[in-house]
């Protein structure tokens, strides 16, 4: 079936709005970040974001309809983001999906944030099912058996800080600018990764949960102890800092693969943009003989593509929802494999 479906995605700083033709051909993709304004503070002001998603949503869509040279009438579907976010910020998407859908007469399709990066691999590949996929964001940290486009088995996840959160505070601890995890990658390049030695929390059990919080806190001890005098210092501070980090999601990530015995792996969410994950994920993998499939920066960052992707599965399979439907701060899903919190 021909179809045209456009998609909203509003969860948390980016406002980002995407059409897909036939679920394949990307005609537009928009994201416009509020990085800027909420830098200031440290983070993203949950209030302020939903004020500047009001702002922006319109335009954006308008923008991504036409750059797509297609009319708001010739709409198949409308998919939008639901949750799990910025209860104010998913709001203001939702809200502007179902007028729209409602107004056109047409189907209005929610997908689930994590759900869709983790599926993001897809938007360039094919991945076969099924597939491990690690989803690292600034708010999740998620390990998932993909069985098919609705079939997310939850086979691990943080049980504090996400990733991206470590990367992100770890970076304040630093003096450096919000969101921190680029500016530590940035840095790291001139680091040396083995000058010092930070935890990699529950790498040694056989649980496939991750825990973040220690790190950052092993970091405000560390900076208790140790004065950062010189770029240099700085450099192997924030490159050891990220070797923990990158070795933990890795190596879980590898053990899941092998325990499972799946040979298709997928990085995914604004952390797997990381420079030394993506290096050091393809280096242990290659090693392993396991494929791995990590999107390229633009897909893995916030963005609607991979809402339009996921989205058009479901249109394909007529899984619609209510204009009546709400939002979700958090996701709630019980382990499937049961090795959640076994022996740690
Ligand atoms: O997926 P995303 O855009 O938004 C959420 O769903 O949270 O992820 C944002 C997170 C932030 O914590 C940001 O610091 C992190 O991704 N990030 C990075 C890098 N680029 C973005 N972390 C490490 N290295 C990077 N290069
Ligand atoms: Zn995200």
């Amino acid at each position: 079936m021909s179809s045209l479906i456009l998609a909203i995605e509003s969860s948390c700083d980016e406002t980002a709005a995407s059409v897909i033709k036939n679920g394949r051909e990307i005609l537009s993709n928009v994201v416009s970040s509020q990085i800027d304004i909420h830098k200031k503070y440290g983070g993203v002001v949950p209030e302020i974001a939903s004020r500047k998603h009001v702002e922006a949503i319109i335009p954006i869509i308008n923008e991504s309809l036409e750059a797509s040279k297609v009319k708001l009438n010739e709409l198949n579907a409308v998919a939008v983001t639901n949750g799990p976010g910025l209860i104010g910020s998913l709001l203001v998407g939702l809200s502007t999906a179902k007028s729209i859908a409602f107004s056109l007469d047409v189907p209005l399709i929610a997908v689930d944030h994590i759900e869709a990066h983790a599926y993001s691999v897809n938007i360039e590949n094919n991945l076969n099912f099924p597939y491990i996929a690690l989803v690292v964001s600034g708010g999740h940290t998620t390990l998932y058996l993909v069985n098919s486009y609705n079939s997310f088995e939850l086979i691990g996840k943080t049980r504090d800080d996400a990733a991206g959160e470590a990367f992100d505070k770890g970076a304040k601890l630093l003096g450096l600018d919000y969101p921190g995890g680029i500016q530590i990658d940035r840095l790291s390049k001139e680091g040396k990764k083995d000058k010092y030695k930070f935890p990699r929390p529950f790498l040694k059990t056989d649980s496939f949960d991750f825990s973040f919080s220690g790190v950052k806190t092993s970091l405000v001890h560390f900076l208790k102890k140790h004065e950062i005098t010189s770029n240099q210092d700085l450099s192997d501070v924030c490159a050891s800092y990220q070797e923990a980090i990158a070795e933990t999601l890795v190596e879980k990530t590898l053990r899941a693969a092998k325990q499972f015995s799946i040979n298709d792996v997928a990085i995914t969410g604004g952390v797997a943009s990381n420079s030394r994950i993506r290096e050091l994920a393809q280096k242990r993998f290659d090693q392993n003989n396991i494929n791995l499939f990590i999107p390229d920066i633009k897909y893995c960052t916030d963005n609607a593509v991979m809402i339009a992707k996921l989205g058009h599965q479901k249109f394909e399979n007529g899984e619609f929802s209510d204009l009546d439907i709400d939002v979700y701060s958090t996701k709630r899903s019980a382990y499937t494999r049961g090795k959640g919190f076994k022996n740690s």
